[in-house]
């Protein structure tokens, strides 16, 4: 039988329903658990795909019952969840619902969540079937491993699981350090580091786009595309996240992650299959030969926001959001130029932005071609013609546009942009899933090609450590730019060097 490699088995439209598990999520009641990850949780079991031996423990130091914790998960999922509420799910799912409350450096808390999940074990039919998600800041991950494994709770049990969120370590030396920590206590195919990126149906789609049409693969390389441009952009500020975000700054809250991801699918060879091993294999290649495109001061900047408006809303500045402390230097806007050593893409810079507080939250991957040779477009008028581009949108908006010239009507040969798009809510039915719903099932299936392995952390954070190392020398702020505008004007700088403009989404 012949296989088709962008069949994903995980894809099959029969429901997967994992095996029973006691879910327990540290930081339970911090910003991304009460965002998305309850919410997610919720629309699974709205949507019948978690086991019906299941149980979900949350453990924080806010000194909750468990009907106090239930009442937090209830405004989570009813502001957050994707699909209706329904009393008798809501119910199902909170009769196995539980709450620690402690220290995560404190043993006693282990203990009691040994209980916990001892008693889920025997009135849910759990069966020790674990899975420890971390939402919690960095620094944390290393103690509760070392706590879970003293304890027992991940060493008895005979599939214990855990999820890390990023950013994996803070530089390399950290996530090499992490990665020993977890190996003492975790079986590698158990250790699952979120990168909700690679859960976003429309990141999936990219593999797709580039892959299954003839005509864009031959068109991939340095010999058509001129320059590639990644943004991810966001309108809102530091939010409520001051004291974790302050210690890590936008290039590794998301650069690191979720951004060099987006780079490797877009760069990558075409993988032997879309399955964990050989995708992998083909985006650690792909981020092994990414270099900065020159010294770390003439290819990364840095940006802070500063006070400004967003729409018609006067916003404060970085410095004066709750809870950051004056003089932060924390980076809210990161640019970089890189290159690949491959031969296909040599010559070709990969630009990549960041930033919170931007004109507007948009994330995309914009091919930009080359431009055609003078002497093919002699007696065409091109003069308000840009060149050609691929925008894939990641979201909002989800889709893609295609940027190409057309003959004004009425015109000798005049020519102009006009744009081929497709959306994903106009050309399909089916709604596009949570990327955080579609992660937590894999975990629970352990089904694990949209987690990134080791290897891809490492280089990614290799490409990343010059860039921090600099600017930590620097010292100083980094470069202001007004909240509701585009980054420092250092960004513009980067690409008018080089003769491009920003592409203003
Ligand atoms: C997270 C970052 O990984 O992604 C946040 O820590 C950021 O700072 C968020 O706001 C954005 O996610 P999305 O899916 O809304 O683009």
């Amino acid at each position: 039988m012949t296989c088709n490699p962008l069949v994903d088995p995980a894809d099959q439209r029969v429901p997967r329903i994992p095996p029973p598990c006691a879910l327990t999520i540290f930081g339970v009641t911090g910003d991304l658990a009460r965002r998305k990850v309850l919410p997610a949780i919720y629309d699974l079991a709205n949507r019948g795909l978690l086991p019906a031996g299941f149980s979900l423990t949350g453990v924080a130091r806010s000194p909750w019952t468990t009907q106090q914790f239930i009442n937090q998960a209830h405004a989570a999922v009813t502001s957050g969840a994707r699909t209706p509420f329904r009393q008798r799910v809501w119910e199902q799912l909170t009769a196995s619902m539980a709450y620690v409350s402690g220290d995560i450096a404190d043993p006693s808390t282990y203990a009691e969540l040994r209980q916990a999940l001892e008693r889920s074990d025997r009135d849910f039919g759990t069966g020790a079937n674990r899975a420890f998600y971390l939402s919690m800041p960095p620094s944390t991950f290393a103690p509760i491993c070392g706590h879970l494994a003293s304890s027992g709770l991940a060493q008895d049990s005979t599939a214990a699981k855990v999820v890390i969120e990023k950013p994996f370590g803070h530089d390399l030396a950290s996530a090499r350090a992490l990665d020993a920590t977890l190996a003492q206590v975790f079986d590698p195919s158990a250790i699952f580091r979120i990168d909700h990126y690679l859960g976003k149906e429309t990141v999936r789609g990219m593999l797709a786009t580039r892959f299954a049409n003839q005509v864009f693969e031959p068109l991939w390389s340095h010999e058509y595309v001129d320059h590639v441009q990644i943004t991810m952009a966001e309108e809102m500020g530091v939010g409520s996240r001051a004291s974790y975000y302050d210690q890590i700054g936008a290039t590794r809250d998301v650069m690191q992650n979720h951004l060099l991801q987006l780079l490797a699918i877009t760069a990558m060879e075409g993988p032997g299959s879309f399955g964990a091993a050989d995708l992998r294999r083909a985006k650690e290649n792909a981020l092994a030969a990414v270099r900065l495109a020159g010294q770390a001061n003439d290819c990364a900047v840095r940006g802070q926001y500063t006070a400004g408006w967003q729409g018609n809303i006067a916003v404060p500045g970085y410095l004066d959001e709750p809870g950051i402390p004056g003089g932060s230097t924390t980076d809210t806007f990161g640019a970089l130029k890189l290159e690949i050593a491959t031969d296909r893409w040599q010559g070709t810079p990969f630009y990549l932005r960041t930033g919170k507080r931007l004109g507007r939250r948009v994330t995309e991957v914009a091919i930009q071609f080359s431009r055609t040779a003078d002497q093919v477009r002699a007696g065409l008028e091109t003069r308000y013609m840009g060149a050609n581009a691929l925008v894939i949108r990641i979201q909002p908006d989800e889709g893609i546009t295609l940027r190409v010239g057309a003959k004004v009507p009425q015109t000798d040969m005049e020519v102009r942009d006009v744009t081929m798009d497709f959306s994903y809510g106009h050309a399909f039915t089916e709604s596009l899933p949570d990327a955080y719903e579609r992660l937590i099932l894999d975990v629970l299936l352990s089904y694990d090609p949209l987690f990134p392995g080791a290897r891809e952390v490492d280089e990614s954070w290799r490409v990343i450590d010059p860039v921090e190392q600099h600017w930590a020398s620097l010292g100083g702020p980094p470069d202001p730019y007004a909240a509701g505008t585009w980054g420092p004007a250092a960004a513009d700088g980067l690409l008018r060097r080089d003769g491009r403009e920003w592409r203003r989404p």
